[in-house]
């Protein structure tokens, strides 16, 4: 084979092979097709597209590139559940330690952040003494005692995916959907779960800035689960304001252990309830303990304190508090009509909750705690959004931010927290 012939192919508009597939996806892993020819690849894929039948071969190229994981040894069933990421997103929180109370088994593995949106494992971090990092006989360790494990992904875990990755984010390549959706479902699949529930995200501070974009996503990942046998439903979510009302690291881990209490902001519950059924449901485990009960009696809580304890974790240690706040008033008396998410995320990354390049260390305390959210009545001089920082001098980056992000008069035009249900 040959890696120019295969680039011809799809800049041409033609249909690659399987074996073409195979072939490319493993050399270029193995450093036998030049980063500048996977580079012209990938430029015609996205230019040019892939069909289901490619889709599913290059996903299982690129599972194929490492180990798949394995819990036939666990007594429960595994179910699984992936985010395409946004502001506040903190579901896997409160979601694995519920769905876990219900009887499944939940083998997570997560990112951390890049950009304005944040990441599982800079959350998790936030807990004294948690650790990111097990091997996989220590996650299924932690999955015996406890049901739930939320872990980094390992080196051997589709290093195709991460090659190439690194290379889409330098060539202008990222928003490919047949590139995402395998990129997603080839760790997902690797992983090794039965039942996969994808929270497909829309809106400002989503990698889908569409709901059509969001549905073809979507759908595009579904089949892909289906094609390998994994039983796959996607939910396609708002995220055109924050989710919840804390954004950040320590305090969105403050926000989960709220809803774990039977508490918590309205539409962080009404999300982690719904994904929970739909996790229960693909796994076929309806009916042995509604999620909504769990929250309620105290026994998602238990797995959640056993969780982290496991991963070396303090479940009752105070959480990192930034040394500086400001208060961000309403600047007048209204209907808050927006509260954009992009901007709320950008606000939150620039405190130093996020970071800009995969090696900075982010600030656990930093972060916005929001007041008021799009829909209630807000009197002008009362406190809005309080922001959080270690060093001061960020606080006006952050402002500047805000300032677009919040309109306040009018009604607020938002899209449905569930927007639609694919499979
Ligand atoms: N997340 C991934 O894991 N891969 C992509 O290509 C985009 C987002």
């Amino acid at each position: 084979m040959d890696a120019i012939d295969v680039i011809v192919t799809k800049r041409d508009g033609g249909e690659l092979s399987g074996e073409q597939i195979a072939w490319v996806v493993d050399a270029y892993t193995h450093g036998n097709v030049a980063e500048e020819q996977m580079s012209a690849l990938a430029m015609a894929i996205l230019l040019n597209g892939m069909n289901r039948r490619e889709i599913s071969a290059w996903t299982e190229a690129m599972i194929e590139s490492g180990s798949r994981m394995d819990w036939s040894a666990l007594d429960r069933m595994t179910t699984d559940k992936h985010s395409t990421g946004g502001v506040g997103d903190k579901i896997t929180l409160p979601l694995a330690p519920l769905v876990a109370a219900c009887g499944a088994a939940v083998p997570q593995l997560s990112g951390r952040g890049l950009g304005h949106t944040g990441g599982t494992l800079d959350k998790l971090e936030s807990i004294p003494g948690w650790r990111a990092s097990l091997s996989a006989a220590e996650m299924l360790d932690v999955l015996r005692a406890t049901g739930a494990v939320v872990c980094a992904a390992g080196a051997g875990l589709a290093p195709a995916d991460r090659k190439l990755y690194a290379l889409r984010d330098v060539t202008g390549t990222v928003e490919s959907i047949p590139l995402i959706a395998s990129s997603i479902m080839s760790k997902k699949i690797a992983e090794g779960t039965s039942a996969l529930v994808l929270d497909v995200k829309t809106g400002s501070g989503a990698f889908m800035k569409t709901v059509e974009r969001a549905r073809e996503l979507a759908a595009t990942m579904v089949d892909i689960g289906r094609d390998h046998g994994v039983r796959t439903v996607a939910l396609l979510t708002a995220m055109d304001r924050p989710l919840g009302r804390a954004v950040g690291n320590a305090v969105e881990v403050t926000e989960s252990v709220e809803v774990l209490a039977g508490g918590g902001p309205a539409d962080v519950v009404e999300l982690t309830v719904a994904l929970a059924r739909e996790m229960l449901a693909a796994a076929d485990l309806p009916g042995t303990k509604d999620p909504a009960d769990a929250l309620r009696d105290g026994s998602a809580m238990d797995v959640w304190r056993k969780m982290i304890s496991a991963q070396g974790g303090d479940p009752s240690a105070a959480l990192p508090v930034a040394r500086e706040s400001h208060v961000l008033t309403a600047p007048a008396t209204g209907v808050l009509s927006t509260l954009d998410a992009y901007g709320v995320g950008l606000a939150a990354w620039r405190l130093g909750a996020g970071r800009a390049r995969k090696e900075d260390p982010v600030s656990f305390g930093a972060g916005i705690i929001c007041h008021a959210k799009p829909g209630d009545h807000v009197t002008a001089g009362t406190p809005l959004l309080t922001l959080y920082a270690d060093d001061p001098a960020r606080f006006d980056r952050a402002l500047e931010a805000l300032t677009p992000a919040i309109k306040i008069g009018g009604a607020p035009d938002l899209l449905p927290l569930i927007i639609d249900r694919l499979r």
